[in-house]
């Protein structure tokens, strides 16, 4: 293990008279430079490795399947991927004509020991070893494609460039696996448009982290970028502009062979009955008028719940979503329903006096709720939703997957979701559309989400967490930086064992990780004063 190099020193606040406030750095200032070279982020399982370096034969380096290993095109195309960064890792200081030295590290054999699997899901093993002994080729050995896949990006991060310039690797023995099965990063695409360029340079970012579930938040009130097929009013009326901000289903499929090439699963979310202002623009009678005394008042509301052609525009809907993603999880949503719209509107109210439930709103929600659910179900269609669904007491199926965001104790949430017996999602602490100065990863990083009450059967249930960069203050320019490298602190603290909770220590490995990050094209924005050895674009 390397050994921390620098302390980071805390950021004093100093309240001045005006009481304006102005941050001030302690002295001396640590600066970031190339601190932890070779070092792998997120930290695996079990890293084993001495001083002793091979030089590596970048030009020529080749990766080869072992003799009894399975091939596929999912292990192909990752050799191309990662050779291309090896040679990319030289920066512009290839030493092509450099007298081999010996021994040389020429290659990586890979031993897959199963067929490969078409797409990644909940279940898929991750786990890998990789061993780099004096021995001219380094050996990565799998039980599945997944494992090829992590053990493959933590081969690449093992190589650094040593003040010669030459690209190294240092003796090393690692066997990993990751801590929870779901770690995921929740974009949003309905507040601002993000061009599918940079969805994609963004999968990229969360390959190098091991990250594996793109969150998609397609649609929300602002937009509905989403070209339907049954149902194209939805984007020709509901996006920003129905020929340049939508995803039509060649962009979602390319979206989709781009994450899953790289194993990384892409679940969407259709969140409803809120939250779908644009939707209701392509969908007439979809949503509920709102009124003012008795007269609508041109406001719509929450999606009407007691009219049975919104049910058949669900099924028709979610049936085709079923067919453009291949994951077997949708998204739901079912957070924030305001209930002031369905409490003005008259013909809501006597539908629900004839129901028996004249003033429940909430009993409203779960009534619509309780038949999304059910469409989904006959779909085929396993379901994640947002933790109000359970909080307003809808009885979901044994198998849905809670996803707790509200940042109050989101402890005690998890600690009653897994109670009732459901698999829980952390969201609450890693929102990462909150900014502030300074360095928040450190808050990010410190969270332990399995620190709530609870059996070990109740822990068990906890399947992992997501950062979430909703879309009101990001778009193309700035949702990159914004996301790395703090979306790193969340993807270490879901891959890593739970001991690898050290800021100090964490502190020159992540920065290792955001100049890596820089090199390989993601404009991963600064943690600290510092520098990389090779900067953004130089
Ligand atoms: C790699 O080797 C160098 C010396 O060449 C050493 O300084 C460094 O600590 C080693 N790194 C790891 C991760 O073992
Ligand atoms: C709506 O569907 C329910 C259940 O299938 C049925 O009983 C009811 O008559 C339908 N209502 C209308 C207005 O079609
Ligand atoms: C409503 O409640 C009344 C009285 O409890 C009952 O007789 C009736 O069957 C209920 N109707 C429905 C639709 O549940
Ligand atoms: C767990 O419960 C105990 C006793 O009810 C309480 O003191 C403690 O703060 C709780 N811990 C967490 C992490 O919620």
């Amino acid at each position: 293990m390397l050994r921390q190099l620098f302390f980071v020193t805390s950021i004093a606040v100093v309240a001045l008279a005006n009481s304006q406030r102005k941050l001030s750095l302690d002295f001396p200032t640590p600066l970031l430079g190339n601190t932890s070279p070779g070092s792998v982020w997120p930290q695996p399982e079990s890293h084993v490795s001495t001083a002793e370096t091979f030089p590596v034969a970048v030009e020529s380096f080749m990766f080869t399947y072992a003799s009894k290993s399975y091939k596929c095109d999912l292990v192909y195309e990752a050799f191309k991927r990662y050779g291309a960064i090896i040679i990319n890792s030289a920066g512009d200081q290839k030493l092509r004509f450099r007298p081999l030295t010996t021994p040389m590290l020429t290659g990586l054999e890979v031993n897959l020991m199963a067929p490969c699997e078409d797409y990644p899901s909940l279940d898929m093993d991750e786990s890998y070893a990789l061993d780099i002994n004096s021995m001219a080729v380094a050996t990565l050995t799998a039980k599945s494609v997944w494992g090829i896949l992590r053990g493959m990006e933590s081969f690449s991060q093992l190589l650094w460039e040593s003040d010669s310039g030459q690209i190294v690797a240092n003796k090393t023995n690692i066997i990993d696996k990751p801590r929870y099965a779901h770690r995921g990063i929740l974009l949003d695409t309905s507040r601002h448009y993000q061009p599918v360029n940079v969805i994609l340079e963004n999968i990229d970012g969360m390959a190098y982290n091991k990250i594996n579930v793109f969150h998609w938040h397609i649609v929300d009130d602002q937009s509905f970028p989403y070209v339907s097929t049954v149902y194209p009013d939805l984007s020709a009326k509901g996006a920003y502009n129905p020929i340049t901000h939508i995803y039509t289903i060649e962009d979602v499929a390319e979206v989709i062979e781009y994450a899953r090439l790289r194993g990384i699963r892409v679940v969407p979310e259709f969140d409803t009955p809120g939250h779908t202002t644009s939707m209701g623009k392509g969908q007439p009678g979809l949503l509920t008028e709102c009124y003012t005394g008795s007269n609508p008042n041109g406001n719509y509301g929450p999606i009407n719940p007691t009219v049975n052609t919104t049910y058949t525009f669900i099924q028709n809907l979610f049936t085709e979503v079923k067919s453009s993603f291949k994951d077997a999880y949708i998204h739901l949503g079912g957070d924030e329903v305001s209930f002031s719209c369905w409490q003005s509107n008259p013909a809501i109210n006597n539908w629900m006096k004839s129901h028996n439930m004249t003033g429940d709103y909430k009993k409203l929600e779960q009534v619509y709720i309780q038949q999304v659910l059910d469409i989904s179900a006959a779909i085929g269609y396993s379901y994640i939703v947002w933790q109000e669904v359970v909080d307003n007491g809808v009885k979901v199926k044994a198998d849905t997957v809670v996803e707790v965001w509200i940042n109050n104790h989101p402890d005690n949430e998890l600690a009653k979701v897994t109670a009732l017996g459901y698999r829980a999602l952390l969201a609450a602490p890693w929102y990462l559309d909150y900014i502030s100065t300074g360095e928040d990863w450190k808050r990010y990083y410190s969270y332990e989400p399995s620190n709530f009450n609870g059996t070990a059967e109740q822990k068990k249930l906890l399947i992992g967490g997501e950062a979430c960069l909703w879309g009101e203050y990001v778009d193309g320019s700035n949702v990159t930086p914004r996301l790395w490298p703090r979306a790193s602190a969340v993807a270490e603290r879901l891959w890593s064992p739970e001991t690898v909770n050290d800021v100090d220590a964490a502190t020159p490995r992540l920065h290792q990780h955001r100049c890596r990050m820089v090199q390989r094209g993601i404009p991963a924005e600064p943690l600290h004063p510092g520098y990389c050895k090779h900067e953004w674009r130089n």
